[in-house]
């Protein structure tokens, strides 16, 4: 094993023992142009305590890190927080070269463990509210279903005043700077809010429930140390705020209209919208599916109280760069959200249909009429455009006012 890494102390017990992922770029779907981290952390009680691992090819990392501050066959009691593989991956491994004497994971998290590794090894159920002793101090664990998948938890060191978040208040973002006070907020913000439209955003009703149960718990946090990206311990109402908004989907006077072009012409179409949606006062972002990554979009989406949709038709369908945005849009499920429809097509128009039942499936409310043109928009087409625009623009200033 390496020794080239070292723990980073996360309080008076807790050393942070992951890894830095410099090179990923895409993350089931997900464009990570900044990379990540998968976070571990170690616990330091009588009986240490591992909580999660990271992806499988960087376990010598981890356990390099580890090594830094305790031998890790020391190791009494392995956490598995979330069952997904960037957080697993070497889970088996690690088990099998420490030899803990217990792994804890939630119901769900056991029977996905069992799924995803096939391995007779016992893992120990731990239940919504149950404590664990780790000898001198205790362990706390909080049911987080879906937030990412049904096995995830939380866990929450008491002595320390850490909660073990797992995906939830993270972002990807690969740095050495540990903490959110080493890292300027609007760079904290962006990353969160990224991840957040692109990972936790169609989970957001449970989301509010878990911000309220944390907040009912009567746990004195005062650090969150997620699984990816940096741990928040300057301001934690940062991070907790940008939740409660980002999961009651709050709208602001922002389109964002989305398009894919052939020949140029559904492209001139989304470019007359957009004018005329600026000259109403409200913020645009012009987004051509062969520029802008799916995350982007997702990104821009997240706050925005318009979505306007526009493709031409290509054999019978929309353009399938464009059926990969708004496939993976109405996965992640972005609601409150009003609407319209634009294209351009040579001779039958499907696109048009298309995009219409997308939105009506994600439940947008189309408050203009779709407007379409065979070939190549003129003056009039153009007007009919900026009257959508236009259209679009009241009743989000009708709205949001
Ligand atoms: Fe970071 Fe849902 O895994």
């Amino acid at each position: 094993m390496t020794n080239i890494y070292q723990a980073v102390k996360v309080s008076e017990h807790v050393y942070w023992v992951g890894a830095i992922d410099w090179a990923i770029r895409d993350f089931h779907g997900y464009t990570t142009p900044h990379g990540s981290t998968y976070n571990a952390y170690l616990v330091m009680a009588d009986k240490i305590t591992l909580i999660d691992t990271v992806k499988a090819p960087f376990m010598d990392e981890m356990l390099s890190r580890i090594a830094s501050v305790v031998d890790p066959s020391k190791i009494d009691y392995i956490i598995s927080n979330h069952s997904e593989q960037d957080h697993t991956g070497c889970l088996w491994q690690v088990a099998e070269l420490v030899k803990p004497e217990k792994i804890f994971a939630s119901a769900m998290g056991v029977k996905a463990l069992g799924e995803i590794f096939h391995k007779n090894n016992s893992i120990e159920t731990v239940k919504d509210g149950q404590s664990l002793s780790l000898g001198n101090m205790d362990l706390k664990f909080m049911e987080t279903r879906m937030i990412h998948w049904p096995d995830s938890m939380f866990s929450y060191l008491e002595k320390d005043g850490v909660l073990f978040s797992q995906d939830a208040f993270g972002m990807h973002l690969a740095t050495f700077e540990r903490f959110d006070d080493e890292l300027a907020a609007d760079m904290l913000e962006y990353e969160a809010a990224t991840y957040y439209a692109n990972i936790v955003l169609p989970f957001s009703a449970q989301v509010l429930k878990t911000l309220e149960k944390v907040a009912a718990s009567g746990w004195t946090i005062k650090i969150i140390a997620p699984d990816h990206g940096p741990v928040w311990r300057k301001d934690l109402n940062f991070i907790l705020n940008l939740y409660n908004k980002w999961a009651r989907q709050v709208r602001v006077k922002k389109a964002v209209v989305v398009y894919a072009t052939m020949w140029h012409s559904t492209e001139m179409m989304a470019k007359a919208i957009a004018e005329s949606l600026a000259e109403e006062g409200i913020r645009v972002k012009l987004l051509n599916v062969d520029d802008a990554h799916r995350s982007e979009v997702l990104y821009e989406v997240l706050e925005a109280g318009a979505l306007i949709a526009g493709s031409p038709t290509l054999n019978n369908h929309m353009m399938p760069q464009m059926a990969d945005v708004m496939t993976y849009m109405k996965g992640l499920k972005p609601a409150n959200l009003t609407g319209a429809v634009f294209g351009s097509f040579g001779w039958s128009g499907e696109s048009l249909k298309d995009l219409e039942a997308t939105l009506a499936a994600m439940k947008v409310e189309i408050v203009a009429d779709t407007v379409s043109v065979r070939h190549v928009p003129d003056g009039d087409v153009l007007n009919k455009c900026r009257e959508l625009g236009k259209t679009v623009a009241a009743q989000l200033n009708k709205r949001l006012s």
